[in-house]
């Protein structure tokens, strides 16, 4: 017989499998580098630190950071550590030489407290010794408060 042989017929059949499989191979490499950057930007986009109000918030920190860390330090600042500080008590934090006046006003501080403060911490706790006059534009308290909210949670 002159045709090819059962054994040529299937060795081609091989090579062309062969063939699509790496064709498909590299359909997958290529979609795969497409995708992937795309997919990993995805959960930082929708992320709380990528809102506005965090941006906003971060911003105002600058004005409280001389003073304050969000993240537990052995370095002491001018003011107590803030780490933790959502439903703690006013005046508590370990080590740090607070005013009488706030260790003896036992706010425990949430947003609503924090928001009171932070207008004028003076007229909220008259005699604490936090040199700041306060944020009179409610809606950057706010941006500050979900910052501070977000940051100083220990994580
Ligand atoms: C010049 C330094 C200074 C700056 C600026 C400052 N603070 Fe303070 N802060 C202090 C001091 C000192 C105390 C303690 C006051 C006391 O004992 O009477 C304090 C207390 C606090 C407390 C109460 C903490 C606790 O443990 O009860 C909060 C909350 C706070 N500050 C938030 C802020 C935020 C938010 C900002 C920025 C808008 C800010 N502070 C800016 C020095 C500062």
């Amino acid at each position: 017989m002159m045709g090819l042989s059962s054994e040529a017929i299937g060795r081609s059949m091989a090579c062309g499998a062969k063939r699509v499989f790496w064709a498909a191979m590299m359909m997958a490499v290529v979609l795969m580098a497409l995708t992937l950057p795309v997919a990993m930007a995805q959960p930082a986009a929708s992320s709380v630190t990528d809102s506005p109000t965090y941006k906003r918030g971060r911003l105002l920190y600058i004005q409280c950071r001389a003073c304050h860390d969000l993240k537990p330090s052995p370095v002491e600042k001018v003011g107590p550590n803030l780490a933790g500080l959502f439903g703690r008590t006013s005046g508590t934090a370990p080590d740090f030489g607070y005013s009488p006046a706030l260790r003896s006003a036992k706010i425990t501080w949430d947003n609503k407290t924090l928001d009171t403060w932070l207008e004028k911490p003076g007229t909220m706790v008259p005699g604490n010794i936090m040199a700041f006059a306060g944020i009179a534009n409610s809606a950057d308290r706010a941006a500050l408060i979900s910052y501070i909210e977000v940051e100083s949670a220990s994580r």
